[in-house]
């Protein structure tokens, strides 16, 4: 395995458990009956888990596997689904938990699918947005940070399947 590059720091792991409870707090009280969460793999499961522990009351959880990006750091433009939901939407208040929104297709293509499976609403959080690379317009309705056009690593996120195991959120130092 190639050695690991340094990371240089972009959002604490403080700074980004001090967002995730604020967003936590904001959709619970948003949705006092109850929420299904629909997480995309595998980037979204640090912030996920983080989420769902400042949730109490009536939640529940669905996974969703989809790839837009073959290795590396560029988008193919392509979404790909790997992994389809366990459970059906119908009449649920679903919340997609998305790790980064980029070029956005891969939310626009998750609101099409769910859209055919009659949820009762689909909401969509994302902890990062990187607006300078949208492709498509996609409403995020709880989001976390906006940042700049950098390919970020950790808390979830990769580069070619590694890093995702840092509590923070960090640039790879090109070297
Ligand atoms: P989109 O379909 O272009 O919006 O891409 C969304 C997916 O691409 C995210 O869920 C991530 O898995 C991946 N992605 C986009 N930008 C980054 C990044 O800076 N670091 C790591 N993964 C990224
Ligand atoms: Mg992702």
């Amino acid at each position: 395995m190639p050695e690991l590059r340094p990371i240089e720091t972009l959002l604490s792991a403080d700074k980004i458990q001090a967002r995730v409870a604020e967003m936590a707090k904001e959709i619970r009280h948003d949705f006092p009956d109850g929420l299904h969460l629909v997480a995309v793999l595998k980037g979204a499961f640090m912030f996920l888990s983080d989420l769902v522990r400042h949730m109490p009351g009536d939640v529940s959880l669905d996974f969703m596997a989809l790839s837009s990006y073959a290795k590396g750091t560029t988008t193919s433009g392509e979404v790909r689904l790997l992994k389809d939901l366990d459970t059906t939407l119908d009449g649920k208040n679903v919340l997609i938990v998305e790790d980064i929104v980029d070029t956005g297709l891969t939310i626009a293509h998750l609101m099409d699918l769910f859209r055919t499976r009659q949820p009762r609403s689909v909401k969509v959080c994302a902890l990062l947005h990187k607006p300078a690379r949208a492709r498509v317009e996609v409403k995020i309705d709880y989001l976390g940070f906006t940042i700049e056009d950098k390919f970020v690593v950790g808390y979830g996120l990769d580069f070619a399947e590694r890093h995702r195991n840092l509590p923070y959120i960090g640039v790879v130092e090109r070297s």
